[in-house]
């Protein structure tokens, strides 16, 4: 297959580029060469893609199967449907890498793909729905994406919408976090209730589901129930030699401390449906979800193996700071 990746260098969009290489695809990057160096073996175009003459210029080195798209985070519906529309000529189908956040009930309801989704015109610019604040404006932007690609691409458009992603190379800073967390050893702060049902998925099972999914909307998460939140912290403890002991604190007391969920305690959210993304279309259509002990096992070998993350502007809002985790630790004996 000719696959045009749009990224294709950092995290999932570099997963997606080696997968599709050792499955002999013939793969094209196209990136402006800042985030990540390309991998050997990959057919590299450099451009920006919110420049429509490297776009044009671009599109002259097709055709291509299928464009695989992990570069939009950043970009506002109308750059992704300009893009899109200038590609539409030289590529069949178009998967585009979206979110759970594009749903209007996420993270507070179960969700499945006929949950309903924001609306965003395909033309919409990067202020629209800023009035809504941060979370429901970036999912109101996704959903925008996804309608610009729908645009342009009609039925011929798959879209995938991850929950949290983690596995090696990850960018963010959470399972490295709580990683180098469980390293330092000693007490560790845990949230919530270790029964807690937790559904990450790994990079690489992402990057061979976009290779291989057909056309239309797939949540991609791990099936529900499949691991919880003790299994999770037991599997850091474990992969980084088990020096730690987890004294688990209930929300109501995290809370009470002001910690902030999902960022100071990754992957902690207390929110009723931030765990409850049906992801049984995808699974049905081919998502293969290795064990998270495995990730959480590989992600711990990538980081001591010497290799820089490169890492995302978020990666210092992770973790709890020592001295608060302390203070909490205190109050629970
Ligand atoms: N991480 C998660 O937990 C998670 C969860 C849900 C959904 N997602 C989705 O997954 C995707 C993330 O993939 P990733 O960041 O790992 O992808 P990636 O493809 O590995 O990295 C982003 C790529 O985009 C390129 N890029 C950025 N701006 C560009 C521009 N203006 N023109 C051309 N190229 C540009 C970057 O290269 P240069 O900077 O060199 O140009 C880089 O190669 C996003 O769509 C995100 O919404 C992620």
């Amino acid at each position: 297959m000719r696959i045009l990746l749009l990224g294709g260098t950092w995290f999932l969009g570099r997963a997606i580029a080696q997968r599709a290489l050792l499955s002999g695809h013939d793969v094209t990057t196209f990136n402006r060469g800042r985030s990540a160096p390309d991998l050997h073996g990959i057919a590299v175009v450099r451009g920006d893609r919110t420049d429509e003459d490297d776009v044009r210029r671009l599109a002259s080195h097709g055709p291509w199967d299928v464009v695989v798209d992990t570069s939009a985070s950043e970009m506002a519906p109308y750059q992704v449907q300009a893009a899109a529309r200038m590609l539409a000529g030289v590529a069949d189908r178009y998967v585009y890498l979206s979110t759970v956040n594009a749903y209007t009930g996420w993270p507070h309801e179960p969700l499945d793909e006929s949950s309903p989704t924001y609306y965003a015109p395909p033309n919409s610019g990067r202020d629209f729905g800023a009035e809504q604040g941060t979370t429901i404006h970036y999912g109101m932007q996704k959903a925008g994406c996804e309608n610009a690609v729908r645009d342009a691409f009609g039925e011929y458009a798959t879209i995938l919408r991850p929950g949290v992603i983690l596995g090696p190379g990850e960018y963010v800073g959470r399972l490295p976090w709580w990683l180098r967390r469980s390293e330092r050893g000693g007490a560790i702060l845990a949230p919530g209730r270790p029964v807690q049902s937790i559904q990450p998925v790994d990079v690489r099972d992402v990057a061979a589901f976009a290779l291989d999914a057909p056309l239309g909307d797939f949540n991609v998460a791990a099936p529900q129930g499949r691991a919880t939140m003790g299994d999770f912290l037991t599997a850091c403890l474990e992969a980084t030699g088990g020096r730690g002991r987890l004294v688990w604190a209930p929300d109501g007391l995290l809370k009470k401390f002001g910690v902030r969920e999902w960022t100071e305690m990754p992957l902690w959210r207390t929110a009723h449906g931030a765990w409850a993304v049906d992801s049984r279309r995808a699974v049905g259509a081919g998502l293969s979800c290795r064990p998270l002990e495995q990730t959480v096992a590989d992600t711990w070998a990538w980081l001591v193996s010497g290799q820089e993350p490169v890492k995302h502007p978020r990666w210092d809002d992770h973790g709890i700071d020592s001295e608060k985790e302390q203070k909490i630790l205190a109050v629970l004996g």
